[in-house]
């Protein structure tokens, strides 16, 4: 590769040239140039969300589309965490153990979660390319700028909280009815409100029903989601959800026998 000067040039931002080394170990410098260099961005230009777990940087293409690349940390603290998710999934059995091969698995696994998302035609980014700790997808974003999530919003509107109750609950019910797969990490703090719609978010963790765990992940998405909605007055229990899930089952299951 061309030397890590010359990678840096890929930054437009003195913010980020001034935290490179920090962030990049030369692994990931390797890895981001070769997605680069296949066109999938061609700069990366701010971070948007420094985290225990990933960064998440806006990056552009040659034709002025935004991406969002996501670098899963190698030297990761909550390894062992992933593990226990990647562990019970069979699409993963055969992974070996060292941090890098699940850091490596737990980035294509949220690639693959992001397809199965967009296959089921629920609101997610769109998966564009993943390499070895580096996931490249759609920029959720308006005029340029990263659309918060339902955490940062504060919605009051009650006929707004419905709504995203509903889109919630869609989301839900497409992925488990259409793909059998549970988000497995679904709260207020990995859904973006972009205008009025919900994009679903970090699915990394996300398990197939087969899975073990897979109940108990499930139950906990609609634990948190019901809470939520709780919390923001609109009154939703959890058994409500389940039933409201399962209606929104049927009638996907419908439409797809029409
Ligand atoms: N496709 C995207 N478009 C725009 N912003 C994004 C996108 N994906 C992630 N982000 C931003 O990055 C933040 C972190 O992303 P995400 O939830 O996927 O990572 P994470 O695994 O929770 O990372 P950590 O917990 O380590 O911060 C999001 O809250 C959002 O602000
Ligand atoms: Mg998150």
């Amino acid at each position: 590769m061309e030397s890590r000067e010359e990678f840096k040039k890929l930054f437009s931002e003195e913010k980020i040239k001034k935290i490179f080394d920090k962030v990049f170990d030369n692994q990931s410098i390797l890895t981001l140039h070769s997605l680069a260099k296949k066109g999938f961005f061609k700069t990366v230009e701010f971070i948007v969300s420094t985290g225990k777990e990933a960064h998440v940087f806006r990056a552009v293409d040659v034709s002025g589309n935004f991406r969002a690349v996501k670098i899963y940390k190698i030297e990761t603290s909550t390894f062992h965490n992933l593990a226990k998710y990647l562990r019970g999934d069979y699409r993963f059995r055969d992974i070996k153990h060292s941090k890098k091969d699940i850091v490596f698995a737990w980035a294509k696994k949220e690639f693959k979660n992001l397809a199965l998302c967009k296959e089921a035609k629920t609101s997610a980014p769109r998966p564009v390319a993943v390499k070895d700790n580096v996931l490249v997808m759609d920029f959720i974003g308006e005029n340029g700028i990263a659309c918060r999530t339902l955490r940062e919003h504060d919605e009051r509107d009650k006929e707004t909280l419905k709504d995203y109750y509903n889109q919630t609950i869609e989301f839900i019910a497409r992925l488990l009815y259409l793909k059998e797969l549970v988000h497995a990490d679904l709260s207020e703090y990995n859904i973006l409100v972009k205008g009025k719609k919900l994009v679903f978010i970090d699915i990394g963790q996300g398990v197939l029903t087969t899975h073990p765990k897979a109940e108990e992940f499930f139950n906990r998405d609609v634990k948190n989601i019901t809470d939520y909605f709780t919390r923001q007055r609109l009154e939703k229990s959890f058994e409500e959800a389940i039933k409201d899930i399962k209606e929104a089952g049927k009638t996907l299951k419908k439409k797809q026998n029409n």
